[in-house]
């Protein structure tokens, strides 16, 4: 029997790894440490949802016109308190705040580098029925000059343009899974001991698989290329019909797929026209994964790593995961008349 702790632990990950981390400046190394600090304090929460005061409504309305959770509140502070306080990021940007948040560097001089833009708590509507939930995070250099305050342009660059990018599930076990260009790792937290150990090395979309995610109940909204697609799924023929999987957390249900082979899809639909999902917070990391895991992602007919961003806030349709079923999604797209 094999122990976890004989596997390497996230800190001699990242130690080994520092050489090959995009511009290779220790300061990223720390970057990640910080969200893995950050994600240990979350997690701490979450765990105890239901024994504490921490489940349900927090009583306000966030920019994106969403019922803040209290653990969305909750992760979202402890995530911005933790960065902050690191002395290598120079902004913070969130689902949960308007604007982003400038971050000076201790001397004062703004030479900080990096951008970080966060989803604190996704799949905030799981957390009351105790399914799985997780962070997601999206890091950048900053384009404006050291010296000189963080600006908006910082944090809308194109997805191409991210050093690292990761998520966190809090699920049966927490995990941490990230990127930093040089494909995926997996780390999963031993909860007695307080540390990720590296569980699922070099973690790659089967080419294809038999899963489709989707909200159904949105159908009657899709183009006719999505539904054309979904029917597709569901027809008995070949290795189909495929089965149907969603949580309702993003996180949760990229992972699953991630494993085992499937398709994530958030169209644009009818009330929302530019889809649901968050381009910044949400698709960009997940495409950058998508994309380092060997998968393809895409807003149908474009990919979402080229889009350039010109709203912190701003929602775009996405289609994720294993290569040939994005591509089957693509071509009925396509072709729909
Ligand atoms: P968040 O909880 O961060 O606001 O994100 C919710 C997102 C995502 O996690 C999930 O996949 C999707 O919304 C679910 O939306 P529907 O309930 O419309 O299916
Ligand atoms: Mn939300
Ligand atoms: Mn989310
Ligand atoms: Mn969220």
């Amino acid at each position: 029997m094999t122990y976890t702790n004989q596997k390497r632990t996230l800190g001699e990950f990242i130690f080994d790894n520092q050489s090959s981390f995009a511009y290779s400046t220790g300061e990223l190394s720390k970057l990640i440490n910080a969200i893995r600090l950050a994600a240990k304090i979350t997690n701490h929460e979450v765990n105890k949802a239901g024994l504490v005061d921490i489940l349900g409504d927090a009583g306000n309305t966030n920019v994106q016109g969403e019922d803040q959770q209290k653990l969305d509140v909750y992760a979202n502070d402890k995530f911005i308190q933790t960065l902050k306080q690191r002395g290598i990021v120079c902004g913070i940007a969130s689902e949960e705040e308007e604007d982003f948040i400038a971050v000076n560097s201790i001397d004062g001089n703004n030479n900080n580098k990096y951008v970080v833009l966060i989803d604190p708590l996704d799949g905030s509507s799981n957390i009351d029925v105790n399914a799985s939930v997780g962070t997601i995070f999206s890091i950048y250099r900053r384009i404006s000059p050291l010296g000189s305050p963080v600006e908006l342009k910082d944090f809308l660059q194109p997805g191409k343009d991210q050093v690292a990018a990761g998520y966190v599930m809090y699920g049966t076990s927490t995990m941490l899974v990230f990127t930093t260009g040089n494909g995926v790792n997996g780390f999963t937290l031993n909860p007695a001991l307080g540390t990720f150990y590296h569980s699922h090395p070099n973690m790659q979309f089967p080419e294809t698989g038999r899963i489709y995610s989707v909200n159904e109940g949105n159908y009657v909204h899709f183009s006719k290329g999505v539904k054309a697609y979904i029917k597709y799924c569901q027809k008995e023929e070949g290795d189909r019909p495929y089965t149907s999987r969603y949580i309702g957390s993003m996180v949760a249900d990229f992972h699953r797929n991630l494993i085992k082979g499937g398709i994530y899809m958030y169209p644009r639909i009818g009330p929302m026209q530019n889809g649901k999902l968050r381009l910044t917070y949400e698709c960009n990391p997940i495409a950058f994964l998508t994309e380092q895991a060997k998968g393809k992602a895409t807003t149908g007919t474009k990919r979402i790593m080229d889009i350039e961003p010109t709203e912190l806030h701003q929602r775009e349709a996405i289609f994720c995961g294993s290569i040939k079923m994005v591509e089957k999604l693509e071509e009925f797209i396509l072709n729909e008349d």
